[in-house]
């Protein structure tokens, strides 16, 4: 399926960011996010490049990837078999090195990074890389998967992937694999959440993509867009009621420690994707990008199979450890709130309507279970 080229937006979030962030919370965002970019950049050269790709003293080549989760998270597992099977293979002409827990920067600034070939691969949110280019953004539809079976089957198909992963080659970075990040729901430090309408007036922390503010917008919410990394401090400052996100931010990244309900509105399913820096993937030799595609998908089914016992691991941590109150509220109102997303994207974006039919065709494959 042939795609139109679509626009590459180079400055990221900085609508959406500007719509609902006070003054103030702009100016403690800008530190933080200076902070991270500062200890990324000092990272890279400690390790001794600042803007281009590195070799190590045994002259091996280094490549490095950066991760915004945790050293438990089932990313971290899919990226260290990653490395160890491309270590097994070609170990002696590259030095896989993982940068896990935001080393490198925030997530914006990983891609950024990636794109100029600073860094060789990082894990994007689906989210932030509509901002990116805009084909990303049918990912990030709210309701757009009827069921976990539905979005995996989606994901696993060429025909809907390939042409998105193929029109981010213009922004300078390809994507190789999707990563598993579950199902997103809305959690907050004291307020339960049962219909759209308790969301109200509430200010939730979402990811820096047009879609997320628009959906908060439909839901009653004000969007508070900003980088994961700053989510926790922020909660505890009360600068913020509440977040989105699947189980693991509760135990992984602490959030449930302040925040005591999370309600399961299902609300989107949005894949993380690694990205690779171009120059880098089209370097490779024929067989060397055999081995690499071999091993994205050693990354893909790892950390798929670490998903589901990680949530459910979780999921009993936040409940019996951190007091977290899990809610099972109607969707259908979340649902029809939202509704007016599709037609909308289908309108801005045409080209994408082919695709979305495809993933239709998964949802009516597999239903949601009642
Ligand atoms: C999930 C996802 C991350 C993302 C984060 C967020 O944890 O896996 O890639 O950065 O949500 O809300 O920003």
């Amino acid at each position: 399926m042939q795609m139109r080229y679509d626009k590459v937006i180079h400055s990221p979030w900085r609508e959406c960011a500007r719509q609902t962030v006070t003054k103030e919370e702009r100016m403690l965002m800008k530190k933080i996010t200076r902070r991270s970019f500062m200890a990324a950049m000092a990272a890279l050269a400690a390790g001794g490049l600042a803007g281009c790709a590195g070799s190590a003293g045994n002259g091996l080549e280094i490549i490095r990837i950066g991760h915004n989760q945790s050293t438990n998270h089932p990313t971290h597992t899919g990226l260290l078999a990653f490395q160890e099977f491309i270590s097994g293979k070609l170990g002696d002409k590259y030095d896989i090195q993982i940068f896990p827990s935001e080393l490198l920067g925030s997530q914006n600034e990983m891609v950024q990074l990636t794109q100029t070939g600073a860094i060789t691969f990082c894990v994007a949110s689906n989210s932030l890389l509509e901002t990116f280019s805009q084909n990303y953004t049918l990912f990030n539809l709210p309701y757009l998967f009827s069921s976990a079976e539905a979005y995996h089957a989606s994901m696993d198909d060429p025909d809907i992937v390939g042409p998105i992963f193929e029109s981010t080659k213009q922004a300078g970075f390809e994507a190789v694999t999707w990563l598993d990040a579950g199902t997103r729901n809305f959690y907050t430090i004291d307020t339960p959440i049962n219909t759209p309408a308790d969301l109200r007036g509430l200010k939730i922390r979402v990811q820096q993509s047009p879609t997320n503010v628009r959906m908060m917008e439909l839901l009653g919410g004000s969007a508070t867009p900003m980088g994961f990394g700053d989510v926790y401090t922020a909660l505890q400052a009360q600068m913020l009621d509440g977040a989105e996100n699947n189980e693991l931010a509760l135990t992984d990244n602490g959030h449930g420690d302040v925040c005591k309900y999370y309600s399961y509105t299902m609300h989107q399913m949005i894949p993380d994707i690694l990205i690779g820096n171009l120059g880098f993937m089209d370097g490779l030799s024929e067989e060397e990008r055999a081995i690499f595609d071999e091993g994205f998908q050693i990354l893909n089914q790892t950390q798929r199979e670490a998903w589901t016992d990680a949530v459910e691991a979780a999921k009993d941590k936040a409940q019996n450890e951190q007091g977290v109150n899990f809610i099972y509220p109607d969707i259908a109102p979340f649902q029809e709130a939202v509704a007016p997303m599709h037609e909308e994207m289908l309108a801005e974006y045409p080209d994408l309507a082919p695709i979305y039919e495809l993933i239709q065709e998964h949802n009516a494959e597999f239903e949601a279970q009642a």
